[in-house]
């Protein structure tokens, strides 16, 4: 069985021009040697991405994701960008459904099914994030919870098409809060994703279905993490804006 292991870096609404370039620089520079089954992901700001396209242009399992995209292929939305336009800037990847997104911007399992579906047409790849609030952790509730932000944001895909998904998941109580899930939580919640997965598309893709954790990752409790035997890397946050702890957290991987 083979499946990527990937550890992707979400900037959000973080680093200018100038910033986002040295901090490319840096992680190219930091003399990092990938496995072929290891993939690095940058998802800097969209007004970054044509400049770290041309500067990871030569660089081996190095891509570049973008942190969103509108739902419909082209027209009158002000302010949007097209998956076609991330498409054509070398865009590998595209997050979807981001806890921020879901909370702040109210994308609803819906709206995030048709994303997936224009970036899936485009050529492109999906990391889907799912992930409970503390109240559902609290009232144990998790599986059920993420089993419905799965099945509709994802469940319509053919087996063809959802060999593109990357799945994520981020507790809400974990991220930006310095709290981690247990290397016991992720991997509980994680073997319960493939299962889903499993009971859907069957175990051959369910066993090849990259499954990151995301929420409060850094290097110090990354390989405790990735250790696990369902956790197949990170989406990571703010340790991503630092490249000494994002290459930490690779290496960890
Ligand atoms: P964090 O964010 O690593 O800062 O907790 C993770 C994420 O939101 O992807």
């Amino acid at each position: 069985m083979t499946r990527k292991k990937i550890v992707a870096g979400n900037w959000k609404m973080n680093k200018n021009l100038f910033e986002g370039k040295q901090l490319v620089s840096d992680i190219l520079e930091s003399g990092l040697e990938l496995r072929d089954d290891q993939e690095v992901i940058i998802a800097p700001p969209f007004t970054s991405l044509e400049l770290a396209a041309s500067q990871l242009k030569d660089s081996k399992n190095i891509f570049l994701a973008a942190q969103n995209c509108h739902q419909e292929a082209s027209g009158a939305y002000t302010g949007e960008i097209s998956a076609e336009m991330l498409k054509g800037l070398g865009v590998r990847y595209v997050i979807l459904g981001h806890s921020e997104r879901r909370q702040y911007f109210g994308e609803g399992d819906a709206l995030l099914a048709q994303k997936t579906d224009i970036v899936l047409k485009n050529g492109m790849k999906v990391i889907f994030c799912c992930g409970e609030p503390l109240q559902i952790r609290e009232a144990g509730t998790q599986n059920t919870y993420i089993q419905t932000q799965i099945e509709q944001g994802l469940f319509h895909l053919t087996e063809a098409e959802f060999k593109n998904i990357v799945i994520a998941y981020e507790p809400i109580w974990a991220i930006g809060t310095g709290l981690t899930a247990s290397d016991e939580q992720a991997q509980e919640m994680h073997a319960h994703i493939r299962s889903l997965v499993a009971a859907k598309y069957g175990d051959a893709i369910a066993e090849a279905t990259s499954i990151l954790y995301g929420g409060s990752c850094k290097p110090s409790n990354a390989a405790g993490l990735f250790s696990c035997p369902d956790v197949d890397g990170g989406l990571i946050g703010g340790a991503a804006l630092v490249a000494q702890d994002f290459v930490g957290i690779i290496k960890a991987r």
